[in-house]
């Protein structure tokens, strides 16, 4: 027990959701997990406990006050589940999200300052111009996948910001691997007997033949940065420069592990929580209006300077993120019995931080279904719980890149919304597809309404 953290000792046992006493809820948690989570945050509001396949012990928790006890003031008791350290290991390897103690601790303090505020505001212009290079080639009319759009354009943008690269050649197989690799993650997680990557399964062979796509990617930028020697100034200098304490500077596998984290992480999760907002704008015509009219009334395409006349859209995209958190439950484990609030909590439980549930919670969220922006508006998120509202998580492990995606997702958002409209290609709601994160399933096909307005978007 980390004396530091050590409460007074626990009282009371967690409540145990009972019934399906051998598989436990798994074939909700395969067929409809997010129906699931919800349903559990309605009837256990703050923690459960229940098991599911192998994992005997799994708890799962909707309170944001108990969220932050795992995820900050008692993160030292807990590290991150062996779901996503395991599965996701042979695509993201020892890299930031998935590493531990010391290694994640030089690792952050190390990639920290291509995150600071004025490195990041240095990002906005290319996160502007990709853009609108995207809405400006798009025509009246024409159909397409949002999802995969998003994709690839936050793709070719972290790409070109932190690795000054061109990627666009590989967005294909880039996005056909990682969406290989969620798919068998996740179906394991799921599984009554899951079967590790090392376990050469049909499954498991498919996943790393995606890897080795997505190795031969990162492995070749490397090689070319290597011969190059110059520092450029991005992430990718960063690490190919580093030197710890003897002066040894990282292997090719230790960086491919950092660059293949920040350019998975950087791009998926941010393509998902834009499609969802599109969609959301798409249902609720006179939220897009206001939102249209506030970025008309600039009369110019937006720049870094211009996202502060533009509080609306930013309330937008957060909110998007509240309904429909691309991160929608965080994994833990303890490393120690310990507790969370009054519960006792066995060593090696899997801990889920429910961050769906959380944000449908009606003690916190007034009519907390509603697609409504205004939640966001003035000092309105201050005053909220802490933890109420964790797209990006909490405590040391938070999102490294919290302040990149709000900006990127700032400015894709005004930047197509001055040129284009997203009519939803069919009435019928578009379904969740929860892979390690929240995408829409079969993508998100809608139409573009080219926009043409005072403001002189078009000609
Ligand atoms: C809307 C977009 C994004 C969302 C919703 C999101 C969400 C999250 C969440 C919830 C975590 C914490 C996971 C946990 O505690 O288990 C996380 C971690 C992380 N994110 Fe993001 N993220 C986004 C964008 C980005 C971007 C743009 C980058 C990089 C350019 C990035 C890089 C990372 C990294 C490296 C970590 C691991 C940090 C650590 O453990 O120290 N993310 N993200």
């Amino acid at each position: 027990m980390t004396a530091a953290t050590a409460p007074s000792m626990p009282v009371r046992p967690l409540p145990r959701l009972s019934g399906q006493p051998l598989l436990g809820p798994l074939v909700s948690f395969r067929n409809d997990r997010v129906g699931l989570l919800l349903r559990l945050a309605k009837t256990h509001p703050d923690i459960v406990e229940t098991s599911m396949g192998i994992v005997r012990r799994m708890v799962l928790i909707s309170s944001p006050s108990l969220a932050n006890e795992v995820l900050s003031t008692r993160q030292g008791s807990f590290v991150k589940a062996p779901g996503l350290a395991i599965f996701l290991r042979p695509v993201l390897g020892d890299g930031l999200l998935t590493s531990e103690h010391a290694v994640h601790e030089r690792q952050r303090r190390l990639l920290a300052p291509a995150f600071a505020h004025k490195r990041i505001a240095s990002y906005a212009t290319t996160m502007a111009e990709r853009t609108e290079r995207f809405a400006a080639a798009l025509s009246e009319g024409e159909s397409l996948d949002v999802a995969e759009a998003m994709m690839r354009l936050t793709f070719e943008i972290v790409g070109k910001t932190l690795f000054d690269t061109e990627v666009v050649g590989d967005a294909d197989a880039v996005g056909g691997a990682l969406t290989t690799a969620m798919e068998v993650a996740m179906g394991q997680l799921g599984s009554v007997l899951p079967l590790p990557p090392m376990i050469p399964s049909p499954q498991n062979l498919r996943y790393k033949r995606a890897v080795a796509r997505l190795d031969d990617v990162v492995y070749r930028i490397i090689r070319e940065r290597r011969a190059e020697g110059a520092d450029r100034g991005d992430v990718l200098s960063m690490l190919l420069h580093a030197r710890d304490e003897e002066g040894a500077s990282m292997t090719d596998r230790q960086v491919r592990d950092e660059a293949m984290t920040l350019a998975l992480a950087g791009h998926e999760t941010t393509a998902n929580a834009l499609a969802w907002t599109f969609y959301l704008l798409a249902r609720h015509p006179e939220v897009r209006a206001r939102m249209e009219s506030e970025i008309d009334a600039l009369g110019h395409a937006p720049t870094y300077d211009d996202l502060k006349k533009l509080p609306y859209t930013l309330a937008v995209f957060k909110e998007a993120m509240r309904l429909y958190p691309p991160a929608y439950i965080l994994g833990r484990r303890p490393i120690e019995d310990t507790s969370i609030g009054e519960y006792r909590v066995r060593r090696n439980s899997i801990v889920l931080v429910s961050v769906m549930g959380i944000h449908r919670r009606p003690d916190v969220w007034s009519d907390p279904e509603r697609f409504d922006p205004e939640r966001f508006l003035g000092e309105r998120e201050k005053q909220l719980p802490r933890c109420a509202y964790m797209p990006f998580g909490a405590g040391p492990r938070i999102c490294i890149g919290n302040h990149f995606a709000l900006m990127e997702g700032h400015v894709v958002l005004a930047t197509i919304a001055r040129r284009v409209r997203f009519d939803l290609a069919s009435a019928a709601p578009v379904e969740l597809d929860p892979l390690v994160t929240l995408r829409p399933k079969g993508g998100m096909h809608m139409r573009a309404r080219v926009r043409e307005h005072a403001g002189g978007a078009r000609a």
